[in-house]
């Protein structure tokens, strides 16, 4: 099958939900990935932040054939070692009084196993923030703001509001008629936006005082990404409910929900998936929890992120065109004047694979591997493409 064939039968049988690049992935070795033609490219995006430990990573690799050859799946009604080393591993790395966890296949799906807790938990609303993503299951995208993702689908769940992200003063409508409030520490789709500390420390004493349950979702900022091991913990907060995906299996696709143990937890089938803790995913969290815990690699995206962040700001100096730069660790963001279509397009040209969020934004979620010459090659292309646009 040549380029084309590939492409043209792609689009002729899948469904037209993607926005899509006209290249064909062929194989990624750590930040580096190669189309079809041979091309390199130095991976920015990283599948939307999974990549987190570069591609084909070969601990990630070894384990998963190893297991693959061992036993693929093994419902959750028999036991398997995998799954209980993933679930020590999980423990290991998220907040002690997390510990009771809910494996499952993707984001969206953690989020929903999150919202299926809070609606047996209390049956009073639910808050979201303006600007959230949280995935795009009918539940998961009820509690979306994002409002062209939502339009075809109404009428979602009525119960859940939405406040402004980021104001303080919207803090008061978290009340003793509030069941949980979700939130994302750092906004990615939205263009990876911030708020203060003191806004968070107020959010969290307001559900303290309402006994509102926190749900944070980490599966974009989580597992190292913003430079700490989760991004609530910049911001000293205590979630009630954590939901990690993306990153968390080295690839493979998986979610999964991490609660108190207490009295709010599902009892006997009350929410399963067919797929959820099978060994070969497993295996794939062990070696990829394994590997992060071993390698510094949460070290080397703080510090790879400053000196991107760095290298970012002093573009803004040179350019004219750039209204901000942001971002902690490797989230990172480029908000331009004007749309950054071609910017985009003009990366790919020049071996650099970046992400958009929104018309005007570029995104970084590179993997966390990402060294300081990656990001000295980076920063060359874009400057070199701003300096491009700026001529034309
Ligand atoms: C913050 C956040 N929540 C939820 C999701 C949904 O995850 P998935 O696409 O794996 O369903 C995403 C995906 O980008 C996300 O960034």
């Amino acid at each position: 099958m040549n380029d084309k064939e590939l492409i043209d039968i792609e689009d002729q049988y899948l469904a037209p939900v993607y926005q899509k690049f006209p290249i064909i992935l062929d194989k990624g070795e750590d930040c580096y990935i190669w189309d079809s033609s041979g091309k390199k490219y130095l991976d920015l995006m990283a599948g939307y932040g999974v990549s987190l430990l570069g591609h084909s990573n070969e601990r990630i690799v070894k384990a998963i054939s190893d297991q693959a050859k061992q036993l693929t799946s093994c419902h959750g009604s028999f036991y398997n070692e995998q799954r209980a080393n993933a679930s020590i591993n999980i423990n290991k790395i998220t907040p002690k009084h997390l510990n009771n966890i809910y494996l499952c296949n993707s984001g969206a799906e953690a989020v929903e196993a999150a919202l299926k807790l809070c609606k047996k938990h209390s049956k009073d609303k639910i808050i979201s923030m303006s600007g959230s993503y949280h995935g795009k299951t009918i539940g998961s995208l009820s509690l979306t703001w994002i409002p062209k993702y939502k339009k075809s689908f109404q009428p979602l769940l009525d119960d859940v509001d939405f406040i402004p992200f980021g104001d303080s003063d919207s803090l008061s409508k978290i009340t003793s008629d509030t069941g949980a409030v979700f939130l994302e520490v750092i906004q990615g789709e939205n263009g990876v936006k911030f708020a203060s500390v003191e806004y968070f420390k107020q959010l969290q004493e307001q559900c303290k005082k309402h006994d509102v349950l926190l749900v944070v979702d980490e599966i974009q900022t989580g597992l190292g990404r913003t430079g700490k091991m989760w991004a609530h913990e910049h911001y000293g907060l205590i979630p009630d409910i954590l939901c990690i995906g993306k990153g968390l299996a080295g690839g493979m696709p998986v979610g999964a929900m991490i609660s108190r143990k207490d009295s709010t937890n599902f009892s006997l089938g009350e929410h399963t998936t067919t797929f959820g803790g099978n060994p070969l995913t497993s295996s794939a969290i062990n070696a990829s929890i394994e590997f992060l815990s071993a390698n510094n690699v949460v070290e080397n995206a703080a510090k790879s992120g400053q000196i991107f962040l760095n290298g970012l700001k002093k573009l803004k100096s040179e350019y004219d065109s750039i209204r901000d730069v942001r971002g902690l660790g490797l989230m990172l963001a480029l908000e331009s004047k004007f749309p950054i279509k071609n910017l985009l397009f003009d990366g790919l040209n020049n071996g650099l694979i970046m992400l958009y969020s929104g018309r005007t934004t570029l995104r970084f979620l590179p993997p966390l591997t990402l060294t300081e010459t990656q990001v000295n090659s980076a920063l060359q292309i874009l400057d070199t493409l701003h300096n491009n646009s700026k001529k034309e």
